[in-house]
């Protein structure tokens, strides 16, 4: 696999949004309704979604293809609006890729914006997350969660099936209720005293109507979204030097490693507007 481009360009440019598919983009349009006035270049990774049963090293080497090539179209800051991409490749770009590349650049991930908050939501300090099968067995958010909220006990479910009916467009049917349910069930029955369910998954936001309807009405639900955007915004602030490095013309350009056709059509259902998707192979 060739490594990152050394031939990156120093002039200004948009900032990236990586996800292995749709699910970023519910990441993207709070980020975007915060901060319109910035270019955004969003790569869903289609082709290869989804990446929550995949191996560390596959779901690094597919990250790092991913943001390399973000960098070379000109991004000097990346967002994994993924948790799967957050929890098993970001360290290992941030300490080994990026000081290698350009030391200059950034890439920050999901995981921590939403650590940091959830411990202002809870109650019973009893928190569920749901996630994928590669997020849960990282036990990334227990550690993350643990470094700001040591006192909050943090029950993982694994829902593998969730992604795949997001990216078939399967999510508001009728079957996905079965899946819905299940985890959820199991969930509640590991901890009863839950009272925050954080949506550790960027797709799953798109589930939300069902997620509401097979838990608890108590039960919080906390999707990122949001929290990732103002964190995002906040770091801006403090680093304007990266700041300068973004140019501001409040476009998004949209590319996939599928089949374009196929991607603006959920894109623009997932935000609201047309988009016309561009393909590209890696
Ligand atoms: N949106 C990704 C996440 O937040 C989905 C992972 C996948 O492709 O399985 O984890």
């Amino acid at each position: 696999m060739p490594p990152f481009s050394n031939n990156l360009s120093s002039l200004p440019g948009p900032i990236g949004v990586f996800d292995s598919g749709y699910g970023g983009l519910t990441v993207l349009r709070e980020i975007m309704s915060l901060m319109p006035g910035y270019d955004y270049l969003y790569l869903g990774d289609n082709a290869r979604a989804p990446y929550g049963s995949r191996s560390f090293e596959c779901v690094y080497e597919f990250t790092r293809q991913c943001v390399g090539r973000l960098f070379s179209m000109g991004c000097h800051l990346v967002v994994l609006a993924c948790n799967t991409a957050s929890a098993k490749a970001l360290r290992t770009i941030q300490q080994h890729d990026l000081p290698l590349i350009d030391p200059h650049r950034r890439v920050l991930g999901v995981v921590r914006p939403t650590a940091e908050s959830i411990g202002h939501l809870s109650q019973t300090a009893h928190v569920g997350i749901v996630a994928t099968q590669g997020t849960i067995r990282s036990h990334t958010y227990q550690m993350e969660i643990a470094k700001f909220w040591p006192h909050l006990q943090v029950t993982g479910e694994a829902c593998p099936m969730w992604v795949p009916l997001v990216e078939n467009n399967e999510h508001l049917s009728a079957g996905a209720d079965y899946f819905v349910q299940r985890h959820l069930d199991n969930l509640m029955r590991r901890d009863p005293l839950i009272d925050t369910l954080l949506l550790g998954c960027t797709h799953y936001p798109l589930l939300l109507t069902k997620i509401r309807r097979f838990l608890p009405s108590t039960v919080k639900v906390m999707a990122q979204g949001g929290y990732v955007a103002r964190s995002l915004s906040d770091y801006l602030n403090r680093h304007p030097e990266m700041e300068s490095r973004i140019t501001c013309g409040g476009t998004a350009r949209f590319l996939t490693t599928e089949q374009a056709d196929a991607f603006s059509q959920n894109a623009s259902l997932f935000l609201g507007h047309p988009v016309q998707a561009e393909h590209i192979t890696l």
